[in-house]
């Protein structure tokens, strides 16, 4: 994995030109990759702090009840490019599919949250990396006692989730959990813990539905504790332009809802299925795509260095 990016997207994501940030930046610290200059998540790093940007320390949760929404999708693909801007990040997949985890070729995983949860393996030991600022704690079939298991288990809800992640939390800049497409406990808990619940939504009516019923779900949580107010935002993923009825389902949610919808819109792209496939991020692919694009824009916006470095909100 080799994680670098280029000098040139650098640029962009300061606001800088090329030529700019070439001047300021050190040579030795670069990767000449043909004839542009390359950077290492953790050169990216230091050249925002430089700037005066610290990443906040943020638990995001890819929430839906609807299956194939993309929580999978964007939870990998956002975490990854996350770690390229030099955050550290988690990637938690508590989806018993394991799909994040094939995401990263990960085969023969021996252990999973679910032995966490019973505490037959510390969090430690079952975190792997998976390359340069980005570890997964993975997931397996296994996982499906989690349910069972949770029901078997005396938990205060409000701190069951921060116990088992109080010892690697200061570790990461961002613990991002792709979860299943379910409202359970171990949902429940999960959203309970995060600070930003991010709910992908495809433009058409089952997906909606889904959405509707998970954003139900949140509400009562906040209900249940007064002094729970999670960020909540709805993704719209997989839109076409070409569907009359997508742009329909957008506009139309955006009058009645008072809910928070992420300022990027995923489109439809094939780029995801293919890089999937090969298990691969969308940003290893090497051609240009919309799924980068939009992604990029995501993982911008998670972090506060859209708004950091927008010609307004710049230091
Ligand atoms: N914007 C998109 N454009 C095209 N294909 C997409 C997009 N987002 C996701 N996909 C594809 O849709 C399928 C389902 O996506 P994904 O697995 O991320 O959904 P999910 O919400 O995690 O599903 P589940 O509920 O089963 O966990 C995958 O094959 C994925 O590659
Ligand atoms: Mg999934």
């Amino acid at each position: 994995m080799s994680k670098t990016i280029s000098l040139r997207e650098v640029s962009g994501l300061i606001g800088i030109t090329p030529q700019g940030l070439g001047k300021i930046s050190n040579k030795e610290d670069s990767i000449l990759k043909g004839n542009s200059r390359h950077f290492s998540p953790s050169t990216v790093r230091s050249i925002l702090n430089d700037r005066g940007f610290t990443f906040p320390k943020k638990k995001v949760v890819f929430h839906c009840l609807k299956g194939g929404a993309s929580k999978t999708t964007l939870a990998y693909n956002s975490a990854y490019r996350l770690s390229q801007f030099g955050a550290k990040v988690l990637l938690v997949d508590l989806d018993k599919q394991g799909n994040a985890t094939q995401a990263f070729n990960l085969d023969n995983i021996d252990k999973c949250f679910v032995d966490v949860v019973t505490g037959a393996s510390s969090i430690e030991e079952t975190i792997l990396n998976v390359g340069p600022h980005l570890d997964i704690l993975p997931s397996t079939f296994r996982n499906a006692r989690l349910e069972i298991e949770l029901n078997n288990t005396n938990y205060n809800p409000k701190s069951f989730y921060s116990k088992l992640f109080g010892p690697i939390e200061n570790d990461y800049d961002f613990i991002i959990f792709d979860l299943p497409p379910d409202l359970n406990r171990n949902t429940y808990l999960c959203t309970i813990y995060g600070d930003v619940i991010c709910i992908p939504t495809n433009p058409d009516e089952f997906a909606v539905m889904g959405m509707k019923m998970t954003l139900e779900s949140i509400d009562s949580i906040k209900e249940e504790f007064e002094d729970l107010n999670p960020e909540t935002y709805i993704v719209w993923s997989k839109y076409d332009a070409r569907e009359t009825n997508s742009f329909h389902y957008i506009t139309e949610f955006e009058k009645i809802s008072n809910v928070n919808v992420m300022p990027v819109v995923i489109r439809s792209d094939s780029t995801f299925k293919n890089a999937q496939a090969n298990k691969q991020s969308v940003f290893e692919v090497k051609k240009k795509s919309n799924a980068k694009e939009d992604v990029d824009i995501l993982a911008r916006e998670l972090s506060g260095l859209r708004e950091f470095f927008s010609p307004v909100g710049r230091a």
